[in-house]
């Protein structure tokens, strides 16, 4: 029997994924630091839609053919400037605090991220793909369990091409709120060992974060490191959000 939860770790499982027949899968993508945090702020905070971007080039290509885009990012932790382009700066970076109503409302974003974006991205064939993150958990959950039974699959971004810490823990909460009421849901291993991890950091989760390695950098940023706090409340928002066909993400 195939799991019917189940957690990928590291961004080596990107490609693997491709493989995978996910069209009976729903794909719940964990960037907690930063990318999928503050794609739920952008869409709480007013704009239409987030197109994830592989790389520089493809968002700005994006921006040419729709000029009202807002270009979003980070490369090592900060927003892609003209030097990265070769022209402009991107309008935003990838803190969660930046994206608010008065710039982003009625918006379509175009973002690019070191992992987050690839990761979305590796789950483009999934029966759905949803962006999961402390800031609207609940809301996920409640999203999940309404559209009934079906392959869950907890994906998380990573960082460079390691496990990171604050993902593992955004799919062990989200694996605690799915705890299914009967035993012939199968949890694997993957789940369990989340499930755990949150089990045991959940009394202060900013802590938890600034134990990791993105956590850690960002607390040495000047101007972010507040990201590490604001990425570890629960709830913040009360939204689902997923990816269509096109590879735009949208409130649900
Ligand atoms: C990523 O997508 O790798 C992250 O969101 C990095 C960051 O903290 O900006």
């Amino acid at each position: 029997m195939k799991a019917a939860l189940e957690v990928t770790f590291t961004p080596a499982e990107f490609e693997a994924l491709k493989g995978r027949d996910l069209s009976r899968t729903t794909c719940v993508v964990f960037d907690v630091l930063r990318a999928t945090s503050t794609m739920a702020m952008a869409l709480s905070n007013g704009a239409e839609a987030i197109i994830p971007a592989a790389s520089i080039a493809e968002a700005l290509r994006l921006r040419e053919r729709q000029p009202a885009i807002l270009l979003a990012g980070e490369r090592d932790g900060v927003r892609i400037p003209a030097s990265l382009t070769g022209s402009i700066d991107f309008d935003l970076g990838n803190s969660p605090r930046e994206f608010t109503r008065d710039k982003v409302r009625g918006k379509t974003i175009a973002m690019t991220t070191t992992n987050g974006t690839r990761a979305l991205r590796a789950c483009a064939a999934a029966r759905r793909v949803l962006i999961g993150s402390f800031l609207n958990l609940r809301a996920t959950a409640g999203f999940l369990a309404n559209e009934g039974p079906c392959p869950l699959l907890l994906v998380c971004g990573g960082t460079l091409e390691e496990a990171a810490y604050e993902d593992v823990l955004g799919a062990g909460a989200l694996s605690d709120l799915l705890r299914p009421p009967s035993s012939d849901t199968r949890v694997a291993d993957s789940a369990l060992m989340a499930r755990r991890l949150f089990a045991a950091e959940s009394a202060d989760l900013a802590a938890a974060l600034g134990r990791s390695r993105n956590g850690g950098r960002l607390l040495g940023l000047e101007g972010l490191r507040e990201d590490v706090a604001f990425c570890a409340q629960r709830d913040l928002v009360n939204l689902a959000a997923g990816m269509d066909r096109e590879g735009r993400i949208t409130v649900l």
